[in-house]
C-alpha cells in the first residue's frame, strides 16, 4: 500500500518535471521574443512584431512619448546585422532591459529577429 502511493507520488512528481523541461525547451523563437518577461515587460512590447512601440523614457524607466531614447524598429535587421552581432545586441537588451533570455534560447531568439 505505502508501495504504492508513494509510486504514484513519485509518477506525478517526475511527470511535472518532464513537462517544466519540455515546456521550456519547446519554445518558439517568437514565443522567446513574446513571452520571456522582464519587469519592463517583453521583446515584443518595445519592439512590437518587430516594429517600435515609440521612445524609452530610461528615467522613468517607461514607454513615454517624450522619452529620451527611440525605440529602433528591427524588422529587416537580419539583412543589416550578422547573427554574431546580433547575439551581442540581445545580451545588452537582456543586461539592460532585464529580458531574462537564457543561454539556451539564444539561437532560436537571434533566428526569429532574424527573419522579421
Ligand atoms: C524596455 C524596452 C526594450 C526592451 C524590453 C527590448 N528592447 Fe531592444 N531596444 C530598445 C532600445 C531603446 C534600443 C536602442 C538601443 C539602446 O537602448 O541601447 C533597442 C535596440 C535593439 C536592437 C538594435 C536595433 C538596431 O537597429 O541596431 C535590437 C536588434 C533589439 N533591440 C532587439 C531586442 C530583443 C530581441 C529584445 C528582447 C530580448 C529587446 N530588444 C528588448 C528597447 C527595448
Amino acid at each position: 500500500m505505502i508501495k504504492t502511493i508513494f509510486l504514484i507520488w513519485f509518477l506525478i512528481i517526475f511527470m511535472a518535471f518532464t513537462q517544466a523541461y519540455f515546456a521550456e525547451s519547446t519554445l518558439s523563437g517568437k514565443d522567446i521574443f513574446s513571452k520571456v518577461k522582464g519587469p519592463y515587460g517583453t521583446c515584443n512590447t518595445c519592439h512590437p512584431g518587430g516594429s517600435s512601440a515609440g521612445r524609452w523614457d530610461s528615467e522613468a524607466k517607461e514607454i513615454s512619448d517624450d522619452g529620451d531614447k527611440k525605440i529602433p524598429e528591427i524588422k529587416g535587421i537580419g539583412k543589416k546585422k550578422s547573427p554574431e552581432q546580433l547575439e551581442k545586441i540581445i545580451v545588452l537588451m537582456r543586461n539592460k532591459y532585464k529580458v531574462p533570455i537564457q543561454d539556451d534560447q539564444m539561437k532560436m531568439l537571434i533566428d526569429y529577429i532574424s527573419n522579421l
